[in-house]
């Protein structure tokens, strides 16, 4: 009976949680082409020391360096609004299926659908600006072929799955939008959109944090399985993949092999680290590893706690 309690007293905590989430957003609805006018400035967009290749010497002139800011921040807004879209395609499901859609939960994922969809539209505008000539190897051929699998047959029908790879998805361009803001040589436009974006993306995080102990203790035993061996490569696939090798292949470098070097530069690790260790957090403190909380090798490995 006690147990039964908390579960309900949790429960409840949830729900105010929740609903104070979604009056703020209510509150604060922004749209991007009223609210953030101008655009993006027709050099490089980003200092070296926040591109990918920061502390790799491949001999890039100053000009393939300012061609690869601005193929860098493209690849990260198209892969930031296709994740967005596979986010918006989750919950709608989890919407169309849910058995009571006057829980709070369901009002705030239609506040969040409405923001995605404004910051999917900013991200497209950007894209429209850039106008970039590389193409994602992730979404094509063979990659683009597993990549579709997975997402239908893996991720989208499994709350919490998907939320943890939500948690990922929103915290990794958090912290490069992060350091995208705070530098001073960042495009002023673009460290507007940054700021507006993490803004947003601050309750979507409060909201998956809050969410995922109940989201867990509901899933069935593979779906928890799932997120404790399946979950930190796919998250590992995710960060790697938002700067494509195409992008490299774009200023001239050859593709895949200086995106392998990328992959396992000393800063590109730290920052996947840094990145990663607030999702391992969540999904330890929400029991994803039961009592004994100790994460699995795969998460070790993820935020550098293992061997690489
Ligand atoms: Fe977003
Ligand atoms: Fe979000």
């Amino acid at each position: 009976m006690a147990a039964i309690a908390g579960v309900h007293l949790g429960r409840r905590h949830v729900d105010e949680t929740v609903e104070r989430l979604s009056s703020v957003s209510a509150r604060r609805v922004i749209e991007p082409e009223v609210d953030l006018p101008g655009q993006l400035g027709g050099g490089r967009l980003i200092a070296d020391d926040l591109l990918s290749v920061a502390g790799l010497d491949f001999g890039l002139t100053d000009e393939q360096r300012a061609l690869l800011s601005r193929e860098e921040v493209a690849a990260i807004a198209d892969e930031g609004t296709r994740f967005e879209a596979v986010l918006t395609a989750g919950f709608s499901l989890q919407i169309a299926q849910s058995a009571d859609l006057t829980d709070p939960r369901i009002t705030y994922l239609l506040h969040e659908l409405g923001e995605e969809t404004r910051h999917s539209r900013l991200f497209i505008s950007l894209l429209a600006t850039i106008k970039p000539t590389a193409r994602n190897p992730f979404e094509r051929g063979l990659l683009g072929f597993l990549k579709r699998r997975v997402v239908h047959d893996l991720i989208l029908g499994r709350p919490a799955l998907m939320d943890v790879l939500v948690l990922a998805g929103e915290e990794i361009p958090d912290l490069i939008q992060k350091r995208m803001a705070e530098h001073p040589e960042t495009d002023p436009y673009l460290r507007e959109v940054n700021r507006y974006h993490r803004q947003e993306e601050a309750r979507h995080l409060a909201f998956a944090r809050t969410v995922l102990p109940e989201l867990l203790a509901t899933a069935p035993r593979r779906e928890r399985f799932l997120v404790r061996h399946a979950a930190p490569l796919l998250i590992e696939i995710m960060f790697d993949s938002l700067v494509h090798p195409d992008v490299y292949r774009s200023v001239g470098l050859p593709g895949w092999r200086t995106w392998w070097t990328v992959k396992r530069s000393p800063q590109r690790l730290a920052l996947r680290h840094e990145a990663t260790a607030p999702v391992l957090a969540a999904v330890t403190a929400a029991g994803g590893f039961g009592h004994r909380r100790r994460p699995t090798r795969r998460w070790r490995v993820l935020v550098g706690q293992g061997p690489q």
